[in-house]
């Protein structure tokens, strides 16, 4: 019978984000983010108002968590660092009890075996900095390059595996072009400024790290959506491509090659929005990075329509949909894999997220324990992952989103999507099913 293995040095990870998981907004000399300032300002734009003041504690719960996490089997340990906890007002001065938090989180990981594979960001821009333009003033490149100095002076020594962002994709058009996240604006211009603002940011960080003689890996974390055509007709076969490019190769391309994809940019609706010397800055600043970190959750299904934005419209398609709303195909963990495998040279890649949020309205505390639908994704989107990996795939580990019950982005602890259950209340944990299912994956490194 069928097996599907992994390679004796594959990383068995789980992954995390400060805001989503530290709690304590206000403790450690910590100062806001926009995260904070938004659901005290917006409370209606938050599912029941909630807010990550207190997530899931894990400014107070890490060593518990660790010690689970080294029973669980993790080799590596996906996590953010909070900026706002560093340097509190985002420039300026730095708080040196927030480095000492980080400092024993990672000594913690690493003498439990655990590698730490550190996001700098990872969507919790310091309000003070969104207060003085965000992502829209060029400012923000110098001082992220800041930022990312102080964290691999600090941390370099230790961590090993770096991302520079995660997801800038929802970074830029979520908050400046679909006015869902803050600051909750709706210009296609500022999204686009803001956009290319991130990219310069990866590369002067990962231009910072090289500088400083550090010898990890350093790359960002990408949302990757494989988008199908509706049909095979020449032009729903090119819509699927320029969504496709303008989606994740707007990322994949300028971070891999120093360039924005050419489909995308002949769009008057985006070419001629586009920052006055893009070309130019682009020129000037590329730096290519180790590795990718690609998170992987749903598919989508695109065809030509001439009055849509890049003439391409989403259209009706049946994948099953988990409770959180992203469509469940496995097949596409594998289909995007291999085309990012023959697009781009085969690079070094983690598999930085995957995973199934479940509500929990109207839902017993002992059914999401009993998480079986978890554990059929798991296996399934892990199975995918061997077949990509013995098709040629570059790819060296897997970080299931997330190890916690976490504080999700707006809709605040409505869905689950952690291995391990988290009592909001009472701050309490319980392995679910699926914890002792990835616990037996990885002793046996394989699924069936
Ligand atoms: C991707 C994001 O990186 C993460 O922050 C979020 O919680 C998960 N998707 C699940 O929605």
């Amino acid at each position: 019978m069928i097996r599907f293995e992994f390679p004796p040095s594959f990383l068995w990870g789980a992954a995390s984000s400060s805001f989503q998981i530290e709690g304590a907004a206000e403790e450690g000399g910590r100062g806001p983010s926009i995260w904070d300032a938004a659901a005290r300002d917006y409370p209606e734009r938050f599912w029941n108002g909630h807010s990550p003041q207190t997530a899931a504690d894990f400014y107070h719960h890490f060593v518990e968590d660790i010690k689970g996490m080294k029973e669980l089997g993790l080799t590596s340990f996906r996590l953010s660092l909070s900026w706002s906890r560093i340097i509190p007002q985002g420039l300026g001065e730095i708080n040196e009890a927030g480095l000492i938090f980080y400092d024993q989180v990672i000594n913690e990981l690493l003498a439990a075996g655990i590698e730490p594979f550190v996001d700098l960001y990872h969507w919790d821009l310091p309000q003070a900095l969104s207060d003085n333009g965000g992502f829209k003033n060029p400012q923000i490149v110098t001082d992220f390059a800041r930022y990312a100095e102080i964290c691999f002076k600090r941390f370099g020594d230790r961590v090993k595996r770096w991302s520079t962002m995660n997801e800038p994709s929802v970074m830029a058009f979520a908050s400046y072009r679909d006015g869902v996240y803050p600051p909750f604006e709706t210009d296609m211009e500022s999204a686009l400024l803001a956009a290319h603002h991130m990219i310069l940011m990866h590369y002067e960080a990962v231009r910072m790290y090289r500088s400083l003689g550090l010898t990890g890996e350093i790359g960002a974390v990408i949302a990757v959506v494989p988008v199908y055509p509706h049909t095979h007709s020449p032009n729903d076969r090119a819509a699927a491509q320029r969504q496709f490019d303008f989606v994740c190769g707007w990322w994949l391309q300028p971070m891999l090659e120093g360039s924005y994809p050419a489909s995308v940019l002949e769009c008057p609706e985006v070419g001629a929005l586009m920052p006055a010397a893009f070309r130019q800055q682009l020129l000037q600043s590329f730096e290519p990075m180790d590795m990718i970190g690609l998170n992987y959750y749903s598919p989508a299904r695109c065809a030509y329509d001439p009055a849509a934005f890049l003439q391409a419209t989403d259209v009706r398609n049946f994948y099953a949909q988990s409770d959180y709303g992203f469509l469940t195909y496995p097949q596409g963990f594998y289909d995007i894999l291999v085309y990012v495998k023959e697009k781009y040279n085969n690079p070094k890649v983690y598999i930085t997220e995957n995973g199934i949020g479940q509500d929990t309205v109207n839902q017993e505390t002992e059914r999401l324990l009993q998480d079986d639908e978890r554990i059929s994704y798991v296996r399934e989107h892990l199975r995918e992952l061997s077949r990509a990996i013995r098709q040629g795939c570059n790819v060296h580990g897997y970080y299931h989103w997330s190890y916690l019950d976490d504080y999700e982005a707006t809709s605040g602890y409505r869905y689950r999507f952690g291995l391990v259950h988290v009592d909001f209340l009472t701050q309490s944990r319980a392995f679910k099913r699926s914890w002792y299912y990835y616990q037996s994956v990885i002793t046996e490194r394989a699924v069936d």
